[in-house]
């Protein structure tokens, strides 16, 4: 029998404040590497996020997961924790990971995977801006 796979995307959004700063670099290293993202003050980012489950379908529901549940699960786990947050001083994950759109992305599939059916496979996406996403993991 073919599996019914189907892939379920739930987009959410978070505002945050960071700043990237390697302290084993020099101030202009960093000015250099990291440009605005650097910037000693923090800034913000309105983050985009697509929480994607795949899985099979259940014969029963109809669905491979329930959308309220996958929904209240990012909140909690989260936006919760990080909206309207600094990330590198209000957050344990970031006090000391830079809290690029990278790390941010692995954190979020990190805090989902656990909580979410092994059987699942997980994917984040995760936009600094309409043009910067990266995903994760990759394939
Ligand atoms: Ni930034």
């Amino acid at each position: 029998m073919i599996p019914n796979k189907v892939a379920v995307f739930r987009k959410e959004h978070f505002n945050a404040a960071h700043r990237l700063n390697n302290p084993n670099w020099s101030d202009e290293k960093n000015e250099r590497v990291y440009g605005k993202c650097n910037n000693y003050n923090y800034h913000g980012h309105n983050y985009d996020l697509i929480v994607q489950v795949t899985g099979e379908i259940d014969p029963e529901t109809g669905y491979v997961m329930d959308m309220k549940v996958l929904s209240d699960l990012i909140k909690k786990e989260v936006l919760d924790k990080f909206d309207h947050k600094n990330l590198n001083l209000d957050t344990e994950e970031f006090s000391n990971l830079n809290p690029s759109a990278e790390n941010i992305a692995i954190v979020i599939y990190d805090k989902l995977r656990d909580k979410i059916k092994t059987n699942f496979d997980l994917k984040i996406r995760l936009y600094e801006t309409e043009r910067n996403f990266v995903e994760y993991p990759i394939g």
